[in-house]
């Protein structure tokens, strides 16, 4: 049967009408005022909010890091489609020393099988590079993997050889490589030291990793996606100001670099590090900032400077393992839970308080996720052709956040107390309703893998 969403503030790619949007089996159908009711299911959207679904293209579930996260495909997207996100892509997790790009592919495939609710990506994982792994990306590709994360710190950090013959390869196949920039050696120095001197508490982890260390590998990173021909670049989790001017300036100058943001950056400050057990709830790097670089990641998010907001959802439990750092900071699995989230956060303190429209809002939460990942227009958009991939938000309804509340597989949530206004209502993926009256109408398997396509990223300067 026809679903028919009537009478809702519809948020379209370039502007904003009340109206009502036909949905036909997975597809969206039409869009416009006044559609013909007649053999469809009604749905009230009157006093909502109609917005293309949450796209979170940062998530690290069920990833082994010597521990394992606690949120696998299952709970992760649950939680996802609670929050408002229809899709995910993961960031998939380093195999065994030597193994080709396909090794954790196939690894993943055992994850993600009859597990996920909402639609899901993969993104590739270098851990080290040599011909056959670059030509490896070309299959890949084919395969639906139009991505692929490098990292220069942690085990398997690339240098800066590796990491130019990767943005150059990626060029040419208009594939996207998508970067954890920090300086690792610093890191490494700044660890040591603090650790000799028994500074172990977790307010000395955003020491180990000070601002220039991000700012430093962006700069280098640009450097080298210049040198590469001006080869696309995507820097994931940027927590600093330096770091959001330093692609706005690049992106001045024709750069094709690109920036995210996560909600971690916007809300919390580094004064979360100060009590020594709490503290380590927010062990995650980069690190949370003080509050000028949260106002600077504001402002990059508004100017274009950075145009994804993602979770880098990476779940322990304060219980469990993060307890591996109560002694000493460099032993706490790195990572927090967001999953779910993100939309109500970033609506609340971007919509709601007036710092985002709702045009902007869809764009750094769906649109501009979907293009750079290649989903768009079947993904991320309010557009006949689209899948019908829907959110409904309550732009009125007030919520406290705290844990019970959550799907979340882990035992605490950084935003515990957070009181935000807008809270998503009904998730709809593909036509089917996956949430409504705060409860889960799919079953796990419901969600299929999305084969990702090459982008002309050229042609996604302006977003
Ligand atoms: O602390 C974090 N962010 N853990 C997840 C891995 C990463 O760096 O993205
Ligand atoms: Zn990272
Ligand atoms: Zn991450």
């Amino acid at each position: 049967m026809k679903k028919l969403i009537q009478n809702g503030k519809i948020v379209l790619e370039n502007e904003v009408i009340q109206g009502d949007l036909l949905i036909d089996g997975e597809i969206i159908a039409a869009i416009g005022q006044h559609i013909d009711p007649e053999g469809c299911q009604i749905i009230d959207a009157s006093g909502m909010i109609v917005l293309p679904g949450g796209i979170d293209v940062h998530t690290h579930f069920n990833i082994d890091v010597g521990v394992r996260s606690v949120d696998d495909f299952s709970t992760g997207t649950i939680a996802a489609v609670f929050g408002g996100t229809t899709a995910i892509v993961d960031h998939m997790g380093f195999g065994p020393k030597g193994c080709n790009l396909h090794h954790q592919f196939g690894v993943y495939k055992g994850y993600t099988n009859g597990k996920c609710v909402a639609d899901y990506g993969l993104h590739g994982v270098f851990q080290e590079i040599n011909e056959d792994i670059l030509k490896e990306t070309e299959v890949m590709l084919a395969d639906g993997i139009s991505s692929f994360k490098m990292y220069l710190t942690y085990d398997y950090k690339l240098d800066d050889a590796d990491a130019l013959k990767v943005l150059e390869k990626l060029k040419t196949i208009g594939a996207l490589t998508t970067v954890h920039c920090e300086n690792d050696a610093v890191i490494h120095y700044l660890r040591e030291k603090l650790v000799s001197e028994g500074k172990t508490e977790a307010k000395y982890h955003p020491v180990s990793r000070p601002p220039y260390c991000e700012a430093e590998a962006v700069d280098r990173m640009i450097a080298l996606s210049k040198a590469a021909g001006q080869a696309p670049l995507y820097i994931v989790h940027v927590s600093t100001g330096e770091g959001a001017a330093l692609i706005r300036q690049a992106r001045s100058e024709g750069a094709v670099v690109f920036g995210e943001t996560c909600p971690q950056y916007l809300v919390l400050d580094d004064s979360r590090y100060e009590d020594p057990k709490e503290g380590l709830k927010y062990i995650l790097s980069p690190p949370i900032r003080s509050r000028e670089h949260q106002e600077s990641i504001w402002k990059g998010l508004k100017d274009g400077s950075l145009q994804v907001v993602a979770t880098d959802h990476c779940s322990f439990d304060y219980h469990g393992d993060k307890q591996n750092g109560k002694d000493d900071f460099t032993k706490c699995p790195n990572g927090a839970p967001g999953v779910e989230t993100r939309m109500p956060i970033v609506f609340s303190e971007g919509v709601s308080k007036g710092r985002l429209t709702l045009n902007e809002f869809a764009a750094v939460t769906s649109t501009n996720p979907a293009k750079l990942f290649g989903m768009y227009p079947k993904k991320g958009v309010l557009s006949v052709g689209s899948d019908a991939d829907i959110v409904l938000m309550d732009p009125d309804m007030d919520v406290t956040i705290t844990k019970s509340i959550l799907h979340e597989n882990v035992d605490y949530t950084p935003y515990e107390g957070l009181s935000v206004k807008g809270w998503p209502v009904m998730t709809i993926i593909r036509g089917q309703t996956v949430v409504e009256n705060e409860r889960l109408q799919v079953p796990l398997g419901f969600g299929r893998f999305i084969r990702r396509k090459p982008v002309d990223y050229r042609e996604l300067l302006s977003i």
